[in-house]
């Protein structure tokens, strides 16, 4: 699985980075960042998570 954060929609608030920090950063922008270019199987589910928890639905996820 592979995580995508839309650097326009997200509004910093940090959530994503707090259900999965091993996926999830904030930037020095407070704009979230994807630290991994694959998401880790024991991280999908937090993963899952934070693209839920997110109130812009800025997170993005794709299959693969
Ligand atoms: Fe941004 Fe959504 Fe994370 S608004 S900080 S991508 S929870």
């Amino acid at each position: 699985m592979k995580a995508i954060v839309d650097a326009e929609a997200c509004i910093g608030c940090g959530l994503c980075a707090d259900a999965c920090p091993a996926v999830f950063e904030m930037g020095d922008d407070n704009i979230a960042k994807v630290k991994l270019a694959m998401v880790p199987k024991d991280a999908e589910a937090s993963c899952r998570e934070a693209a839920t928890a997110c109130p812009t639905e800025a997170i993005k996820l794709q299959d693969s």
